[in-house]
């Protein structure tokens, strides 16, 4: 094979969504549009109960190893009380880790046939199409010192430290810049320079960046005014790039323009190899396990078909077989097909088997 996709279901819908996307692995292998060997690992409850632990070293390595890792959902009230190290979210940090995967990449697409579904305005959302980078690895919630300290009159102090270093914000801007030349060529960077050193470096490295990219244009904005900006105009963006704890908060704001949870992919990119210019990566849909659905076979499956596409673009360069998948995504609505989080009156609701099958019958 040419390439090799390690997927990992994990647990609740992981396994019921998973399932959808092998589906469209086995349909483009034999079509010879990919040739793409894939292995299966656990991870979260399904390696706990297995293993005793969130994920095995030998999963680790193979994540490691693999072109692309595609990733279901991890977590569920079974392991609530597992011992801490070994929780399901666990598995989730230690490959983002291992992977040193920087950049999160939270595209807010607004399908056509659901804009009218939006709480917000049909004119806001409609052709919606926006790319949050966010910065994974770094800021305030990694950095030293991270602590509650207990204080003489009783009280506590606690303390959070946003650091970031040079390199960091380099290698972040230039994947929105990269970004930003295969869509409409615009960057905002949001940070909070007005009052954060940290924000004041960000500031400045980007700029320099930016002069590397004469051809993309680009625009700085204050955080504060980004969240307010993605509510009132959201199409006046294309590409965001903003660091841990912004890109947290905005890429969540930025995702309910667009309807479900469930349809929310999402891809997580390491640095380029020197030797080889491969990056690692890591795709997953945004939502959890909803342990409330699984089971139940009506679980959506577009997210992590969209997040499966992503590696397609992403990790592959098959810009043209992504587009497709995203065509049969748009395709199905369009046709009126809807999981239940999606439902609307007049709508065909289908369980997660129809919409993976019609979605690759397009
Ligand atoms: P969740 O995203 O699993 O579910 C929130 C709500 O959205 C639920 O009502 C659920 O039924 C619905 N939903 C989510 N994905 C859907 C889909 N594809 N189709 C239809 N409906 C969908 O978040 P929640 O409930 O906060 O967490 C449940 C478990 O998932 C917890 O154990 C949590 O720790 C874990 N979790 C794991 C994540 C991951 O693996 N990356 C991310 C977020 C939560
Ligand atoms: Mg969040």
């Amino acid at each position: 094979a040419t390439h090799t996709l390690f997927l990992i279901p994990g647990d609740g819908i992981g396994t019921e969504i998973m399932a959808e996307v092998e589906k469209i692995i086995a349909w483009t292998n034999s079509e010879g549009l990919t040739d793409f060997a894939t292995d299966q690992g656990l991870a979260g409850g399904a390696a706990y109960d297995r293993h005793q632990v969130a994920i095995t070293e030998e999963d680790v390595a193979k994540a490691k190893a693999a072109d692309a890792v595609i990733f279901g959902a991890v977590g569920g009230p079974k392991w609530d009380d597992v011992p801490y190290e070994h929780r399901p979210e666990a598995a989730l940090l230690r490959l983002r880790k291992e992977l040193s995967v920087f950049a999160n990449l939270r595209p807010a697409i607004c399908y056509p046939a659901l804009a009218g579904a939006s709480a917000l305005k049909r004119e806001l959302v409609e052709g919606l199409d926006i790319l949050i980078v966010r910065e994974l690895t770094g800021g305030v919630y990694f950095g030293e010192p991270k602590e509650i300290v207990d204080l003489p009159n009783g009280q506590k102090r606690a303390v959070d430290t946003q650091v970031y270093e040079t390199y960091e914000i380099d290698r972040i801007a230039r994947v929105a810049f990269d970004l930003a030349r295969t869509r409409k060529g615009l960057v905002h960077s949001a940070d909070k320079k007005n009052v954060m050193k940290s924000g004041v470096l960000w500031d400045e490295v980007v700029r320099s960046v930016a002069k590397d990219y004469p051809d993309v244009q680009f625009q700085h904005i204050l955080a504060d005014n980004a969240a307010m900006q993605l509510v009132r105009n959201p199409k006046q963006f294309d590409v965001m790039v903003t660091d841990n704890l912004f890109g947290d908060i905005l890429s969540d704001a930025a995702a309910m323009l667009t309807g479900s949870l469930g349809m929310l992919p999402s891809a997580s990119l390491g640095a380029p190899d020197p030797a080889t210019g491969k990056r690692k990566a890591f795709y997953e849909p945004v939502h959890g396990s909803a342990p409330d659905i699984a089971g139940k076979g009506v679980a959506n499956p577009i997210a992590m078909i969209a997040s499966f596409a992503m590696a397609l673009r992403y990790s592959f360069g098959m810009t043209e077989l992504a587009g497709k998948v995203e065509a049969a995504i748009a395709g199905v609505l369009g046709d009126g097909l809807r999981t239940a989080d999606i439902g609307e009156d007049n709508r065909r609701t289908v369980g997660t088997q129809e919409m993976g099958a019609a979605i690759l019958g397009k």
